[in-house]
């Protein structure tokens, strides 16, 4: 695609610029050093796996928290062991500062910052606003600036090309734009080099520019026409998903109400080799992404006057199932002749999902906090979050906060009802099942354990 003021003319200045800047960096390889900013899930991995592609990366965070730990060498993302980050570190390929201390300049740019949605579920640009007003003041002519965060097609060619363009580079002409989207999916062993990429530029140049810099740390990098493809393909992967488990959500309400149960009919239908994809019910979606990317879409459908209702409904479901959680462990109690009010109640996990300690809209918040009103005492057993406040992202004043309990002595306690929401690998399930009078159970994890009747009612499944 063309931009505004590319030609061959401009695009041979660029070329020669960029040529300049390997000779001025005394490195053969265009763009040796490359600055990350947002130093989160999806910019941590990236900036350690470029610095061990043998690129020179700057690490840019406005958390003093997180700069701290890694100046410490100490990662807080599962998927970047300690080790690689001392590496990193120890090397000098990788350093970390915040955006008011950031004195070196880098050739190329990746933007990792979050995308959240407001109270009212419109996209927060925000924080690549803020992010993208410190690429501009440090742009030079030649440059590249990839953005990463999940967001709606026509925000790299829109908001953010605007805002890099306002001390009069242009892009395309001056400097190069691209959209490559991220794909990391914490805690499933799934390292971020083993997950190919989709790129998408302002033009060829720009997108196999960036691709140049992604293909020593991805399997592959697919070339798309433009950066609103790569964006729209990536909020698709996200809806796919959110439709997908708010359809497998209803069909466990629908089980619940057969007296079928919903593993074993999905179990059943993924033995079809072709057209079918298993998705898992359970207590709702949670994280960065499911729960928000969505509405991307959907903001920008509305703006071109197209009225998504896949999204809506998706969104719909999903956020009711943490009540439904609660209605089952009502039920559960009420089997037992007990009310919610006064009942004990251990939740185990309150990780958005297993083998995470990703808090972010996990749906044991609504959980927990719909027990705790309905009068319920309530504890938390998650051997990866000591601690866990009931503040959603959009709470303003104070909310309660929760320590994680010992397991083994919450069990013994004899609580009233277990409320497995988020089954980590790891935890004493055996010791679970045998020792736990009542469990609710969102995930299947009882699946294959030794239960005794009426001890587990399973969500999509009924009772033991
Ligand atoms: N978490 C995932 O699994 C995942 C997967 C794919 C895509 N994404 C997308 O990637 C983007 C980042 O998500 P994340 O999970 O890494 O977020 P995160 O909150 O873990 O990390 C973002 C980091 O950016 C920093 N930051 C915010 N504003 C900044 C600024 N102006 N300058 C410098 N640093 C700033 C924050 O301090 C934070 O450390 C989002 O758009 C998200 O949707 C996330």
């Amino acid at each position: 695609m063309t931009a505004a003021g590319t030609g061959p003319e401009s695009t041979r200045i660029l070329r020669a610029m960029k040529m300049s800047n390997d000779a001025s960096s005394g490195v053969a390889t265009t763009d040796a050093r490359v600055a990350v900013i947002g130093l989160g899930y999806v910019g941590l991995p990236l900036a350690v796996d470029l610095a061990e592609s043998g690129r020179e990366v700057l690490g840019i965070d406005a958390s003093d928290d997180r700069l701290a730990s890694i100046r410490a060498g100490r990662s807080y993302i599962d998927d970047v062991s300690d080790e690689r980050l001392a590496a990193a570190l120890g090397s000098g390929s990788l350093r970390a500062h915040s955006p008011s201390d950031q004195r070196e300049h880098a050739t190329a740019v990746f933007i990792c910052v979050p995308t959240p949605v407001t109270a009212s579920r419109e996209p927060d640009l925000g924080p690549i606003r803020a992010a993208a007003e410190g690429v501009r003041r440090t742009l030079r002519p030649g440059d590249l600036v990839v953005l990463q965060s999940t967001t709606y097609p026509g925000t790299t060619m829109g908001p953010l090309r605007e805002l890099l363009e306002a001390d009069g580079l242009v892009a395309g002409r001056d400097f190069d734009l691209a959209f490559s989207p991220e794909r990391v999916s914490p805690g499933e062993g799934r390292p971020s080099s083993s997950i190919p990429r989709l790129v998408g530029g302002i033009s060829p140049e720009a997108t196999r520019r960036a691709a140049d810099l992604l293909r020593p740390i991805s399997p592959s990098v697919t070339e798309l026409s433009s950066p609103d493809a790569a964006e729209l393909a990536k909020l698709f992967e996200n809806v796919f998903r959110n439709v997908n488990i708010a359809l497998v959500n209803e069909l466990a309400l629908i089980c619940e109400r057969l007296g079928l149960d919903v593993w074993e009919v999905i179990g059943g239908a993924s033995t079809k080799p072709f057209g079918f994809m298993p998705f898992y019910p359970g207590p709702g979606v949670g994280g960065h992404c499911i729960p928000v990317d969505p509405y991307y879409l959907a903001a920008r459908a509305r703006e071109v006057g197209f009225h998504e209702r896949f999204i809506e409904t998706a969104g719909d479901i999903n956020s009711r199932m943490p009540e439904h959680v609660i209605g089952l462990v009502t039920a559960a109690l009420n089997a037992r002749g007990k009310a919610v009010r006064g009942a004990t109640v251990l939740v185990i996990g309150v990780a958005f999902k297993p083998d995470v300690s990703d808090d972010r809209n996990s749906p044991a918040r609504p959980i927990i906090a719909g027990l705790l009103g309905a009068g319920a005492e309530v504890s938390y057993h998650d051997p990866r979050l000591p601690r866990f406040s009931l503040a959603d992202e959009h709470d303003a004043g104070p909310a309660p906060e929760l320590a994680s309990v010992d397991l083994a002595g919450a069990l013994a306690a004899g609580p009233d009802c277990v409320v497995i929401v988020t089954p980590h690998g790891g935890l004493d399930w055996d010791g679970v099942f045998s020792s736990a009078d009542l469990v609710v159970d969102t995930r299947n994890a009882s699946a294959g354990h030794a239960l005794r009747p009426g001890q587990v009612l399973r969500l999509g499944g009924g009772w033991s």
